[in-house]
């Protein structure tokens, strides 16, 4: 009853739209379950960000690895002044975090076969692999919907993993900067969600 009364309200929303902005490249047909989109792109981030740490260390343990030099040389670290924020596309962002989703499933799968090769528990590599892949599922199908290119793969270069504590170490850089990523993509995602003619119904 409440969907259908929501639907309903946004579509009005949407034709009172349409009309205002005859000539804009608005398409109202699709904005609904686009608008939709951005909030189950953010279930997924949330989960990633609250799923048990990859490295599975309490706070105490993770003090041995504090300042350990980055070796993950394809790893996405993320950069952004405030100021990107306030001018974000999201065509451009949206296929940047594609990109970034893309190389993080790339190493957390590569991690969880080098923690099985070292007998790590798996898990935690398990749980992050699988939001990534829901997460880059629904930028691929958004980007799809808004005739927008796919990003290609790009190939990372990952290192052998002889021991168990070369294995806690890039746990540790892996999730420090999975977690930077999380950060900036509910801001971004946050952002287009407020953007969205549906969100405030
Ligand atoms: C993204 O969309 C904007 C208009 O919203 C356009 O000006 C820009 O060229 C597009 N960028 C890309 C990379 O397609
Ligand atoms: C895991 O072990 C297999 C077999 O020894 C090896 O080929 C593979 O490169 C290892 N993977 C990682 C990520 O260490
Ligand atoms: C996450 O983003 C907020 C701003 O949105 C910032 O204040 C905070 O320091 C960030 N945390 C990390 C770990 O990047």
């Amino acid at each position: 009853m409440k969907l259908i009364h929501e639907s309903a309200s946004c579509l009005l929303h949407l034709l009172l739209l349409a009309e205002v902005f005859v000539q804009s490249s608005c398409r109202p047909t699709s904005s609904f379950c686009l608008c939709g989109m951005f909030g189950s792109m953010i279930h997924h981030v949330d989960r990633l960000m609250n799923s048990k740490k990859l490295h599975e260390l309490t706070d105490e343990e993770l003090k041995n690895f504090v300042g350990v030099e980055p070796k993950l040389e394809n790893l996405p670290r993320l950069r952004h002044t405030a100021s990107y924020f306030t001018s974000l596309k999201v065509n451009e962002s949206l296929s940047q975090m594609y990109e970034y989703t893309q190389a993080f499933r790339v190493h957390v799968d590569w991690l969880k076969t080098a923690k099985d090769n070292v007998s790590l528990p798996v898990q935690s590599a398990e749980g992050a692999s699988t939001h990534l892949l829901h997460l880059s599922n629904l930028i691929k199908s958004y980007l799809h919907q808004i005739h927008e290119e796919i990003p290609p793969a790009t190939p990372a270069t990952l290192p052998a993993v002889p021991t168990a504590f070369d294995a806690l170490k890039f746990s540790v850089e892996i999730a420090e900067q999975l977690h930077v990523f999380c950060n900036w993509s509910k801001r971004v995602l946050r952002s287009f969600q407020r953007q969205c003619t549906c969100s405030r119904h």
